[in-house]
């Protein structure tokens, strides 16, 4: 990845009220909250796939029409994820749950997700 991992787990801070990293076998890699889906592996897995977590319908369509997270997708989502989720469907009215945008820092914070799950 081109980002700074270690820059990009401070940043994960920004993430940690909504967002957990734990393990398949349980092992909590950064402690946080529930309002969004484990974090763990998100790098190459389907949209809306984390186990046991309520997505938004837009999520979920968003995943069954096939999309895929990688490095170049989730900057934009992460840039604004119900703008993503408009262009990515092809429908004005999608919306995400997640209300936030990362404004900046999003390579590092990419690189941080991608090395916690080799
Ligand atoms: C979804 C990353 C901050 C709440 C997601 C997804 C990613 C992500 C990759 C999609 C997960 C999937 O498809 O399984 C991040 C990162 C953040 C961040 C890297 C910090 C830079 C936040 C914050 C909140 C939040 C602060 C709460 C205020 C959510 C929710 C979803 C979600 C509710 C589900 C969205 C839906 O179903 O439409 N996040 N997030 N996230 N995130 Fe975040």
């Amino acid at each position: 990845a081109q980002g700074d991992a270690a820059r990009g787990e401070r940043e994960f801070n920004k993430c940690r009220s909504c967002h957990m990293i734990e393990a398949p076998d349980g092992t909590e890699i950064f402690r946080g909250g529930r309002t969004g889906p484990n974090l763990y592996g998100i790098i190459g897995q389907p949209a809306g796939a984390a186990e046991g977590f309520r997505y938004s319908p837009s999520m979920v369509a968003a995943g069954e029409a096939g999309l895929v997270w990688d490095a170049e997708n989730l900057r934009d989502y992460l840039a604004d994820p119900t703008a993503f989720l408009r262009a990515h469907l092809g429908d004005p009215r999608a919306r995400s749950n997640m209300a936030f945008r990362l404004t900046s820092g999003a390579d590092d914070v990419i690189a941080y997700l991608e090395s916690v799950a080799q």
